[in-house]
């Protein structure tokens, strides 16, 4: 009796799991690519066995980089009509002829590999193999690519920024292009981007949409954010806020903004990068001096106390280090009336702003 219990709850279970969305459960399915809906995985390509499609993350040029012993490990899955499963887009399917003559299928440019140590259908043990290695989604939002870095000055870098040949490990958007950080940014803040978007052809600004998108298993989800930029979304990794570099020209795998203007100002990002920095309190106030201080200053006061003084420069508030050092003085000034002198009182408004960099400035100290 407890026997025939067992063989119904595996009976059961088999039905259960045979019973999913995609296609591969079905005998009848004939030779092709489907998709796979798995509670444990989510979404991924099978073939008509059931049998996982991985991605390798060196094929971000698009051709195979995995060649000869690699392909023991990993076979190449090629069909040359497959039938293409509900919820895949035809038009993301193609072929390439590999360097040995022999044909692989790609999806959205990854060509698609069997795993050796998959036995059975369902197996999924080729996902983040030595972090190249991922069940290949029809929906990631970003993927991991692994090459050499080549600047815009075509000289070949390092993971270091310095020159030479080696791998790195860098995050692409769905279409394989490179995104970057700036050095400049700090956490969730663009320094970068003019309210008038006029430098944005040289940095665009990314927006992954990563809604209901899926991630390869090494990136975590909670580490991505989006922030407002004059209207525009853009995506941020660890607090970095995420750009294009311009002259990448949207195509796959290319590098070129780690030079530009100089190499390690414009970082690739990968999962080792350290978490963006919240600004200091001094960049803050100088943040604020320049953005709302400085055009008071320049227009109202720096007539007079650009040189007026003989005895020193210190009363040229036109930098931002003077106007620091008597910050407080400034406020007292403009809200008593004493200064703009003999001119126009400044608005309220006006006024509160040296108030505001008043108090900024005391947050230094
Ligand atoms: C028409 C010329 C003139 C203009 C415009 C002017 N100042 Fe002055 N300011 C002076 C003179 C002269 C002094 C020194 C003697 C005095 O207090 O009258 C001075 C002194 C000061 C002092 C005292 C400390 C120091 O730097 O010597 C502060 C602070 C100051 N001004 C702030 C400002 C601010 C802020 C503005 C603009 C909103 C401004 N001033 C605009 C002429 C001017």
């Amino acid at each position: 009796m407890k026997n025939v219990l067992r063989l119904l709850i595996i009976v059961f279970a088999i039905s259960i799991t045979s019973c999913s969305k995609s296609d591969e459960g079905n005998k009848n399915v004939l030779p092709g690519v489907y998709v796979k809906d798995s509670s444990t995985m989510g979404r991924y390509l099978v073939d008509e066995k059931g049998m996982s499609l991985y991605y390798f993350t060196k094929d971000i040029m698009g051709d195979s980089k995995c060649t000869e012993g690699c392909l023991d490990l990993w076979p190449i899955y090629y069909n040359a009509n497959p039938v293409i499963g509900s919820g895949l887009n035809d038009e993301e399917f193609a072929t390439i002829t590999r360097a040995d003559g022999s044909m692989q299928n790609t999806y959205k440019g990854w060509p698609l590999y069997y795993f050796v140590n998959d036995v059975e259908a369902d197996d999924t043990n080729g996902d983040a193999v030595k972090g190249v290695w991922y069940i290949a989604k029809p929906d990631y939002g970003v993927m991991l690519a692994d090459g050499q870095l080549v600047g815009d000055d075509g000289k070949n870098y390092m993971s270091d920024y310095k020159e030479g040949e080696g791998m790195t490990q860098f995050m692409v958007n769905m279409d394989g292009v490179t995104v970057y950080s700036w050095v400049v940014d700090r956490e969730n803040e663009n320094n970068f981007t003019k309210p008038d978007f006029s430098n944005d052809k040289v940095w665009p600004i990314a927006d992954l949409n990563l809604m209901d998108m899926s991630l390869p298993s090494s990136i975590d989800m909670a580490d991505f954010g989006e922030i407002d930029v004059y209207g525009k979304k853009q995506t941020t990794y660890k607090g970095w806020p995420l750009y294009y570099y311009g002259k990448d020209n949207g195509e796959r795998g290319i590098t070129k903004g780690v030079s530009f203007p100089s190499p390690g100002i414009w970082p690739i990002v990968n999962t080792t990068i350290a978490d963006a920095v919240p600004p200091t309190p001094t960049e803050i106030a100088q943040a604020y001096y320049a953005g709302s201080l400085k055009p008071i200053i320049d227009t109202r006061c720096t007539t007079c106390h650009a040189g007026y003084h003989n005895q020193s420069n210190e009363s040229d508030y036109s930098t931002f280090d003077h106007a620091m050092a008597r910050a407080g003085g400034l406020y007292n000034q403009v809200n008593s009336g004493g200064m703009p002198k003999g001119g126009v009182k400044l608005s309220q408004a006006e006024i509160d702003i040296f108030k505001k960099f008043s108090d900024l400035v005391s947050d230094i100290n």
